[in-house]
């Protein structure tokens, strides 16, 4: 029997690659705060080889730009889902300094200290185990190197979950709810930093865990095409999804405001690097 994780992965691959580039999916709520980590990481020019984990579609090479023309510069992407690389392989073919490889976290197909600088959005908090995927990091990062990623923060989408769950009990039993509500790492900035010092030494490392919250409104079109791209796996024991969205529409409508449906975003913003 597969586990859930690995459905996880395979509704990356199936459903969700299908609709992850759509435009409302990129520019909107988790698509727009992940530009505006993308941008603010710092690069000191010495990087050779950076590494994303988790990598998808290969959106954080699609917002770095500029930077994936510096051919001194091999970027690498890893991620376990077939669908998602497949699309992240073909818009990168003409780049002989872009290469992309399948892996998860807690296997990255790379050298012990190979590379300078780890990257990662939005892909930590769906892994089994935080502990063993900061060992990899640690064990592929080379000694002077930096790591940042961006995850969610265990409050993140609180005003959504009363309505998501409210509509689930009309499709899955008590126990299917509770499988998809532990799907993803929940964790709170102390206990991440906490996790990060058992491989980081704070006398050689800089750490810094940031909590950044924001409540993003939308309609609930808006907000259904950033849920199929990025939540549809959470409804996968569902066998009527058309009816559970309708279900879901007439929650959601209950916790609108004039401004619209509200999301709270709570992500966690990890730099770690070298003092
Ligand atoms: C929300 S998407 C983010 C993709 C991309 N980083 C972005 O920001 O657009 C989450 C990604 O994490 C991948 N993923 C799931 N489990 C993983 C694991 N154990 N290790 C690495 N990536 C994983 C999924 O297949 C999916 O492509």
């Amino acid at each position: 029997m597969k586990t859930i994780r690995q459905e996880t992965v395979e509704n990356y691959s199936k459903r969700n690659s299908d609709h992850y580039d759509d435009p409302t999916n990129k520019n909107f709520l988790y698509g727009k705060k992940t530009e505006e980590f993308v941008k603010s990481i710092v690069f000191n020019n010495k990087e050779k080889t950076v590494l994303d984990i988790g990598c998808g579609t290969g959106f954080v090479f699609d917002i770095l730009g500029e930077k994936i023309k510096d051919d001194k510069i091999k970027f690498i992407g890893v991620e376990p889902a077939e669908g998602m690389l497949e699309i992240a392989k073909k818009k990168y073919t003409d780049y002989k300094n872009v290469e992309f490889k399948t892996g998860t976290f807690s296997e990255i197909p790379y050298n012990d200290e190979s590379v300078d600088k780890i990257t990662s959005t939005l892909a930590l908090h769906w892994v089994p185990s935080i502990k063993s995927s900061l060992k990899e990091v640690k064990r592929v990062l080379k000694p002077g190197g930096s790591v940042d990623i961006m995850l969610t923060e265990k409050d993140d989408g609180d005003s959504f979950k009363n309505p998501i769950i409210a509509a689930m009990k009309k499709h899955l039993n008590f126990k299917q709810i509770m499988n998809a509500a532990t799907l993803s790492q929940r964790l709170s900035k102390n206990h991440m930093k906490e996790k990060l010092l058992e491989f980081f030494d704070e006398n050689d490392y800089q750490i810094d865990v940031k909590n950044v919250k924001q409540q993003i409104f939308g309609n609930f079109d808006d907000h259904m095409k950033w849920w199929k791209s990025r939540s549809e796996q959470i409804i996968s024991e569902i066998g009527n999804k058309d009816s559970f969205l309708v279900d879901l529409k007439v929650e959601l409508e209950k916790i609108k405001t004039e401004k619209g449906i509200p999301f709270d975003l709570s992500l966690l913003y990890i730099n770690v690097k070298k003092k």
